[in-house]
């Protein structure tokens, strides 16, 4: 069997992505559009985009970017910041302004989420709303109580509120963001639920190729700490297979997270990866080492669209397996942004 050495895909989405705000969006939203058409944009800005307002504010922002740089065939999906507040009258303006979904995070569970839910029961009403409108919620799965191992959030998570989350909202379309355990990746694949696209779950490369080893290796590695956090290798490889098998629930969300280097490099380092450099790079490895490359496809480019009920995209990009070379580290407005893999090599780069 020759080995592949290209790989020609329709247009990959991004289904989880951070680009903040300002002078960021210069730096980082090039990095994006070069690889993906759409992606869906969090809202944990500082405040957080709680309207449909903020919402249309900060796409003018990024759409302004978008054509100050020159770049055309990139639309920003945007998405609200569910908080304990949220008015289920919001929910109808969400579906009229096409924005893809709410975002919910426990308040406290990971960068600017401190306006967050501190109980899913106060936000019933605006739930209810949400599955009868067929808006999405996204899900930060990860309980925050002290008293929870830092590993064992997202599992505790599943049992305490997702679990019963789905019995009282059997129609609410849910999509677990980033999960990074084998209980998230089986929850998902043996779910039962009534209809299609009701439960889905996106995978981002860090997850998929490296385990919890990676914080630790020589000393400790600020710039692969991310919430939820990486987990032992039975979990990656958990992952791996839910990624690679085919099943439509699971898709592509890098959950590409800059910050400063100052802030990574610190004594209460923030957590967040930065992939958008060349995340379907990253991504092609993980197909690659799995043998399923021929599956990376769907993965990258089909079930995200299907699962929020929107076209796939009909432009395709080509990967060659050439060793792309990561930057030590890149610009950020008036700082630099360490990316993954920073010094090493990817062994996918686009074509030009
Ligand atoms: C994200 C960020 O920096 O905004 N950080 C991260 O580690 N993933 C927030 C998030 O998605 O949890
Ligand atoms: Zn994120």
């Amino acid at each position: 069997m020759t080995a592949v050495t290209s790989i020609t895909l329709t247009q990959p989405d991004d289904w989880h992505l951070h680009v903040r705000d300002g002078d960021v969006l210069k730096y980082v939203l090039p990095h994006t559009a070069k690889q993906f058409a759409r992606a869906i944009i969090m809202p944990n800005l500082r405040p957080p985009v709680t309207t449909v307002a903020l919402a249309n504010a900060y796409r003018g922002r990024i759409e302004a970017q978008l054509k100050a740089s020159g770049i055309t065939g990139f639309t920003p999906l945007m998405t609200l910041y569910l908080t304990d507040n949220t008015p289920a009258e919001e929910v109808r303006k969400v579906r009229e302004a096409g924005v893809a979904g709410f975002k919910l995070y426990p308040a406290g569970a990971t960068t600017n989420s401190d306006a967050g839910v501190t109980n899913i029961k106060h936000c019933y009403a605006t739930l209810e709303a949400m599955q009868k409108e067929g808006v999405p919620l996204l899900m930060h799965g990860e309980v925050t109580h002290a008293e929870i191992d830092v590993f064992d959030r997202e599992a505790v998570f599943i049992d305490t509120i997702l679990e019963p989350l789905r019995r009282d909202f059997p129609e609410l379309k849910i999509v677990f963001e980033h999960i990074t355990t084998r209980q998230a990746a089986h929850y998902v694949r043996d779910a039962h639920t009534n209809n299609k696209n009701t439960l889905a779950a996106t995978i981002t490369p860090q997850h998929l190729l490296m385990n919890r080893n990676a914080i630790f290796a020589g000393g400790i590695r600020p710039h692969n700490y991310c919430l939820p956090v990486l987990k032992r290798e039975e979990h990656r490889l958990a992952l791996v297979d839910a990624a690679t098998s085919g099943n439509p629930r699971f898709f592509l969300g890098t959950d590409s997270a800059p910050h400063a280097k100052g802030l990574k490099e610190n004594s209460c380092g923030c957590a967040g990866c930065y992939t958008a450099f060349n995340a379907l790079g990253l991504y092609a490895e993980v197909f690659e080492a799995a043998n399923q490359l021929n599956r990376f496809e769907a993965f990258a480019s089909f079930y995200g669209p299907d699962f929020y009920l929107m076209p796939r995209n009909t432009k395709t990009i080509t990967l060659h397996k050439v060793a792309q070379k990561v930057p030590e580290e890149l610009p950020l407005a008036e700082t630099v942004v360490v990316p993954l893999r920073a010094g090493e090599t990817i062994a996918w780069s686009l074509a030009e």
